[in-house]
């Protein structure tokens, strides 16, 4: 075994680099008898043989559990305190019809921030009464369709939504119900949170100017309050950014108690995952305890009743679920001035299958998917097949060193951001999301093909 000096510092070495931590895969890989990864009792290199790569394959019982273990963990500790929870799936991490009708089916609401996810989540037969829909700039369609079909909550997130959101309830004689965006001032990311007066970014409205918009969504007779929204940022280990908004929105929450009901509180997504081995993620009924907990102590300071809380985790829910196979095409030993030699694994996808590497330098990991190997491991990068100098996939790992071309790599925990983020980059063809479970595989959403990515080009001008 041998440490590279070009390995980043957060990286261990692995003691056997062909081992799947549980932290990071999906809970049915392992690796069979003959060494290669199985997912739900199916093999790679069958997977790859009948879907072709790259390939998502989702894992059903994993991101099921998940989605169940999230409702039941949030029921029962705000049970505990007095009160109820609204889980809602954020649509944004990865929506498919079938994704969709497994949460609802899971027990779960779906938050939609486009006219498109919400198309999705209808065709997948939830009822409008269980979905939301947030954005900072839903178009006069999107409202006017959420409002029709009767969206059990609509996101306000700036002051002119307010009549926007009003005028269409009103045009369709119903009460809508809403909730209001608020800018806390709350960023967090990873262990780090930072709370300053007010955040430069572009969703919410400033704590202060809430008031007065609580007051006019409360002039509307076609609209009804629900609460205060908020959402602090992606990838967060801890609680005190969730605790700290919490706090935040709190004594607004009070004050506007004073003039109506304010039943509920939306502290939105964010819960962090394990990428690598590097990554520990806050286990979820410890981070609804901690909730439950800062929760309740804020009524009890303030004697209020605690709030139904709702919470939107998209990431924390499926991402852990989904792992990419590519196939290896070439390799290139690459010497780095004065340092060691990089090992540049270059497969059949990348930044068009998984953008989050090059767009937040996001830290992933690969293993060899189609065998074991006891060969020596050796640190390399897994490139992608881009004309971009960035279109990385994982920055740092080590693999057998015998990886070689030809071999199947999988890259755990791509459920989130992935798919819901590709791209026709260079004219890939979107890859497909094969669900698996049991040892049986479905084709969830179809790979485009060199027709589908032609389809919609004009053509030449007919003369
Ligand atoms: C408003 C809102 N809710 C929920 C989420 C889901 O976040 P995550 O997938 O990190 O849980 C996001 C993601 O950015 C968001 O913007």
């Amino acid at each position: 075994m041998s440490v590279s000096p070009l390995a980043p510092s957060w990286l261990q070495h692995p003691a056997d680099a062909n081992a799947l931590p549980s932290s990071v895969w999906s809970q049915n890989a392992e690796r069979s008898a003959s060494g290669e990864i199985e997912i739900a009792g199916l093999g790679a290199t069958e997977i790859a043989a009948r879907f072709g790569t790259p390939v998502y394959v989702i894992d059903e019982a994993d991101v099921r559990e998940r989605a169940r273990g999230i409702r039941a963990s949030f029921d029962r500790e705000f049970g505990r305190v007095g009160s109820s929870a609204k889980v809602y799936y954020a649509g944004k991490a990865f929506l498919s019809i079938q994704v969709a009708a497994w949460m609802i089916a899971d027990g779960l609401n779906i938050d939609v921030c486009s006219g498109g996810e919400l198309a999705v989540a209808l065709a997948a037969g939830a009822d409008p009464a269980r979905l939301g829909l947030h954005g900072n700039n839903k178009s006069l369609a999107e409202i006017d369709r959420a409002v029709e079909v009767g969206l059990g909550a609509i996101v306000i997130d700036s002051l002119v939504e307010i009549e926007r959101v009003a005028d269409a309830a009103a045009r369709h004689t119903r009460v809508q119900s809403v909730r209001l965006r608020v800018n806390s001032g709350v960023h967090a990311h990873t262990h780090e949170y930072l709370a300053t007066a007010r955040e430069d970014q572009k969703f919410g409205i400033p704590l202060a100017d809430v008031a007065d918009a609580v007051a006019r969504i409360r002039s509307h007779a076609s609209l009804e309050f629900l609460g205060l929204h908020s959402h602090i940022g992606s990838q967060i280990f801890e609680t005190d950014g969730f605790a700290e908004a919490a706090r935040r929105l709190f004594a607004v929450h009070v004050e506007l108690l004073a003039d109506g009901p304010v039943p509920e509180l939306n502290l939105g997504g964010g819960f962090g995952i394990a990428y690598n081995s590097a990554d520990v993620a806050l286990p979820i009924d410890v981070l609804a305890a901690n909730l439950a907990d800062s929760v309740a102590q804020l009524a009890a300071e303030f004697g209020v009743p605690v709030p139904v809380i709702a919470i939107e985790p998209g990431r924390s829910i499926v991402g852990p679920s989904t792992t990419t196979l590519y196939t290896v095409g070439t390799i290139k030993d690459v010497l780095v001035e004065g340092a060691d030699v990089r090992k540049y694994v270059s497969v059949d996808g990348g930044m068009s299958d998984n953008i989050r590497p090059a767009l937040y330098a996001a830290d992933y990991s690969v293993r060899i998917a189609n065998r074991a190997s006891d060969a020596d491991s050796a640190l390399v990068r897994l490139a992608g097949k881009h004309c971009e100098s960035g279109d990385i996939v994982v920055h740092a790992d080590y693999l057998p060193g015998d990886v070689q071309p030809g071999d199947l790599v999988g890259v755990p925990a791509t459920g989130a951001y992935g798919w819901a983020m590709a791209s026709n980059y260079n004219y890939l063809g979107r890859a497909p999301v094969v669900a698996v479970r049991d040892g049986a595989s479905r084709v969830i959403v179809r790979g485009e093909t060199e027709e589908d990515l032609l389809s919609r080009d004009a053509g030449l001008e007919q003369n």
